[in-house]
C-alpha cells in the first residue's frame, strides 16, 4: 500500500492529541481517517502491531456481498503482541492485578510471570492434543486463570469461547454444541457476593449432551470436593506444574479467528459472534489507548465480566497490546460494603473505571459518604458502557465520583463491533459533554441515521428531530466477520436490511453539534442490567413449562437495571393463575438461561393482540408495559381490538 504520500504523521499526531486537546484537530484527523480510510489503518497496523510478516493488502471489505477482511497475508500472534513484546521493558511490571470477592484477597501477575502461567497453560492444551482452530469453551470465575486460559488458547491458535458464568448448564450446553467445542477450562466453584455457583457441576451437566468435549480443565478456586472423573477430567495446577514455562506462539494469519462469543439476537438460538485475529487486537489497542487516555504507569479499572465482550476487549486484548496493568474483579460493586469500587481505586490508585450504569445507578442509591470515605484522586476518566445512561446517573458519576474533574466516556459498541464505536474523547470533548450521549464517533467509523425506509438523516436537514436506526455505513478492523457456522445469518442479521450497512439494532438520535445518543433497542433484544437477552430466548424457556400455552415477553424501564422483563402469558385450558404457578413460570427463564434472566413480571393473559395473519403486535405489549397507554398507534389489523382494553386494564392493577 502506499505509505509515503500525504500526512505521515497522521496515527502519530492521533495518538498524541490528548495532549493538545483542540476539538479542530480531532475533527480535522477523523474526516481523515474516513476519506482516506486505507491509509489511516495501513498506518496505524504497521505502527502498533508486531508482525511476523506484514500484510499486503490493507482490507477487502464489500457489506453488499458480506465480505469483510482486514490486513490480508499478515502474520501475528496476539500473545506475542500482549506478552512477549513487552517482556524487555515490562518484564517486573505488573499486568494483572486481581482482587478476590472479598478484599483481602489480591494478586499481581507481573508480565513475565503472565508469559510463564500462559506458556504452562498452552503447554498443557497442547499435551491434550488441543491444536490451531480448535474450539476450548472456558466457563470461569473471574481469576487470572481465566485471562490465562484465554490468552493460553490464543498463544497455539485455539479459538476461545468464554460462556459466562451465570449461564445455565443448558446454555452452556448450546452454546459447546454449536461450537463443536473440543474442551471446556473451568473451576470447581465461583464465588460472586459471597454466593458460590457450582461451575463443575454445572459442566458436567452440560457436557452429557456434548460427545466431542474429550477433556475438562478444572481449575481449584474454592477447594471444596466435587465430583471428579479422571478419564476426563484434569486438574489444571497439576498439569501446569509439569510443564515448561515457555511456549512457541503460533503463527497466525490476520484472518484466522480468535474467539467466539454467543449473543443474543431476535431468535432463540445464541449467536457465536466470530472475531478474528489482527484487526480485532488492533481495534481494541487503539480505542482503549485513546478512548481512556491510557498513560505509562496506569492502573485500569474495568469492572466487567470476561464473560462478555466488554472483558474480553478491555479487561484483556486492548490493555495488554498497550503494555497496561490492568485490574480484574471477582466480585460486585456491593460486596461486602456499596462502597467496594472507591476502596479498590484507593487501594491500587486506579486512574480510570470502567463500568455499567446498572453498577452506577445500584451504588448511587446508597450513602454518598461510601465514595466520599476514599480517595478518589488517582482518578482521570470515567467510562461507562451495556445500556444507556440516564442523565441523573450520568451527573452523580460527574459530580461525585468524578468531582466534575474526570471525563465520562459513554461509550456505545456491541460484542459485534469488537470495541468502542462512539464515545467521546477525553481532554478533547472535555467541554463538549452531554448527560446521555455517547456522542462522536471513533476514528474511523461512520455512523449514519436511518428512517425505516432506509434514507439517510441529517442534523443539517432541518430543525426537526433527526431520530432513527443506529448503522454504520464502512467497514473497520474491529468489526465481526461471521457468525460461527452461518454466514448466512450473519448477513441476514446485519447487512441484509439495508443494503451497503451495518445495521446495529439500535435506535439513536442526532444533535445538531453531531453527537449521538442511543436511545435503545429497535429489535427483540432486552438489555437487563447490560446483559442482552433475547426475548425469544425467554419465550423458549416459558414454554418449556405445561401451563403455557402462549407468551410474549418485552422489556419495559426500570430504574436501576435499565429495562425489566415482562412476559405476558396465556395459559393451556385447565390451568389457573395462582403464586405457585407464577413463581415457576417466573423461574423457567433463571432455569434454562441463568440467574440474570429472571422474568420480573409476569401478566397472565386471555389473548396475545394478534394481527389478522397471526403475528403479534410486540409494539402494543411493549407500550402497555411501559404504562403508555395511550398512543398505541393503529390497531385496526389486529384481529380482536378488545384484548388491548383488557390487558390495559390488568396491567394496572398489577
Ligand atoms: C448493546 C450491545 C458493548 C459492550 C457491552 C454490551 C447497548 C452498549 C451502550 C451505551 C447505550 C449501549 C446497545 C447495544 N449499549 N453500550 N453506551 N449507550 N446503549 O454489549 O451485549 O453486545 O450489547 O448494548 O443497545 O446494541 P452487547
Amino acid at each position: 500500500m502506499a505509505t509515503n504520500k500525504k500526512n505521515p504523521t497522521l496515527i502519530t499526531t492521533v495518538g498524541t492529541m490528548a495532549a493538545t486537546a483542540a476539538v479542530a484537530e480531532y475533527q480535522d484527523h477523523y474526516q481523515k481517517t474516513l476519506y482516506d480510510s486505507d491509509y489511516f489503518w495501513d498506518q496505524t497496523a504497521r505502527q502498533e502491531l508486531r508482525w511476523y510478516s506484514l500484510f499486503h493488502r490493507v482490507q477487502d471489505c464489500d457489506l453488499h456481498a458480506g465480505r469483510i477482511a482486514w490486513f490480508l497475508g499478515g502474520k501475528l500472534n496476539v500473545t506475542d503482541n500482549c506478552i512477549d513484546r513487552h517482556l524487555p521493558e515490562r518484564a517486573n511490571q505488573v499486568a494483572i492485578l486481581w482482587e478476590g470477592d472479598t478484599p483481602d484477597q489480591i494478586r499481581k501477575i507481573t508480565y513475565l510471570e503472565l508469559h510463564q502461567e500462559v506458556s504452562r497453560l498452552a503447554n498443557v492444551l497442547k499435551s491434550y492434543e488441543i491444536k490451531k482452530g480448535d474450539r476450548v469453551a472456558i466457563y470461569m470465575p473471574m481469576v487470572p486463570e481465566a485471562a490465562f486460559a484465554m490468552l493460553a488458547c490464543a498463544r497455539i491458535g485455539a479459538v476461545h469461547s468464554v460462556v459466562f458464568a451465570g449461564f445455565s448448564a443448558e446454555s452452556l450446553r448450546d452454546r459447546i454444541c454449536d461450537a463443536k467445542c473440543t474442551a471446556v477450562i473451568t473451576a470447581d466453584e465461583a464465588i460472586r457476593g459471597g454466593k458460590t455457583i457450582p461451575l463443575k457441576r454445572i459442566t458436567d451437566e452440560a457436557i452429557m449432551a456434548c460427545p466431542l468435549v474429550k477433556t475438562i480443565f478444572i481449575v481449584k478456586r474454592t477447594g471444596n470436593k466435587i465430583p471428579f472423573y479422571p478419564e476426563r477430567n484434569v486438574w489444571l495446577d497439576e498439569e501446569m506444574k509439569k510443564q515448561m514455562p515457555y511456549c512457541p506462539a503460533e503463527v497466525m494469519d490476520s484472518e484466522d479467528p480468535l474467539f467466539l462469543l454467543y449473543t443474543s439476537g431476535s431468535t432463540g438460538k445464541p449467536k457465536g459472534v466470530t472475531h478474528t485475529t489482527a484487526g480485532y487486537l488492533l481495534y481494541t489497542k487503539l480505542t482503549h489507548r485513546l478512548v481512556f487516555d491510557h498513560q505509562e504507569g496506569d492502573i485500569f479499572g474495568c469492572m466487567a465480566d470476561i464473560g462478555w465482550i466488554t472483558g474480553h476487549s478491555y479487561i484483556i486484548y486492548g490493555p495488554l497490546a498497550n503494555g497496561a496493568t490492568t485490574f480484574m474483579f471477582e466480585g460486585i460493586p456491593i460486596h461486602p460494603h456499596p462502597g467496594r469500587y472507591w476502596e479498590m481505586v484507593e487501594r491500587h490508585k486506579m486512574t480510570q473505571i470502567y463500568t455499567s450504569p446498572t453498577a452506577i445507578r445500584t451504588i448511587a442509591r446508597e450513602s454518598i459518604d461510601y465514595v466520599k470515605k476514599y480517595d478518589r484522586s488517582t482518578l482521570r476518566v470515567l467510562g461507562t458502557v451495556g445500556e444507556p445512561i440516564n442523565e441523573e446517573a450520568w451527573k452523580w458519576y460527574y459530580e461525585v465520583v468524578g468531582e466534575k474533574r474526570c471525563d465520562i466516556v459513554d461509550t456505545w459498541w456491541q460484542t459485534e463491533t469488537g470495541g468502542i464505536m462512539i464515545t467521546p474523547l477525553p481532554k478533547i470533548h472535555s467541554k463538549m459533554l452531554k448527560p446521555g450521549w455517547a456522542s462522536y464517533p471513533f476514528f474511523g467509523i461512520r455512523p449514519v441515521v436511518l428512517n425505516e425506509k432506509g434514507e439517510e438523516l441529517n442534523s443539517k436537514s432541518g430543525s426537526e428531530k433527526v431520530e432513527g436506526l443506529l448503522a454504520i455505513k464502512n467497514c473497520w478492523p474491529g468489526m465481526a466477520r461471521t457468525i460461527y457456522g452461518d454466514h448466512q445469518r450473519f448477513y441476514n442479521s446485519y447487512l441484509a436490511a439495508y443494503p451497503g450497512y451495518y445495521l446495529t439494532g439500535d435506535g439513536c438520535r442526532l444533535d445538531e453539534e453531531g453527537r449521538y445518543r442511543i436511545t435503545g433497542r429497535v429489535d427483540d433484544v432486552i438489555n437487563v442490567s447490560g446483559h442482552r437477552l433475547g426475548t425469544a430466548e425467554v419465550e423458549n424457556a416459558l414454554s418449556t413449562h405445561p401451563a403455557c400455552a402462549e407468551s410474549a415477553v418485552v422489556g419495559y424501564p426500570h430504574e436501576i437495571k435499565g429495562q425489566a422483563t415482562l412476559a405476558y402469558v396465556v395459559l393451556k385450558e385447565g390451568y389457573e393463575s395462582n403464586g405457585d404457578l407464577l413463581g415457576e413460570l417466573r423461574n423457567e427463564a433463571r432455569h434454562h438461561i441463568g440467574a440474570f434472566a429472571t422474568i420480573d413480571k409476569i401478566l397472565i393473559a386471555k389473548a396475545l393482540p394478534k394481527t389478522r395473519s397471526g403475528k403479534i403486535m410486540r409494539r402494543v405489549l411493549r407500550k402497555i408495559a411501559s404504562a403508555e397507554y395511550h398512543d398505541l398507534g393503529d390497531l385496526s389489523t389486529l384481529a380482536d381490538p378488545s384484548v388491548v382494553e383488557q390487558l390495559i386494564h390488568q396491567h394496572k392493577i398489577l
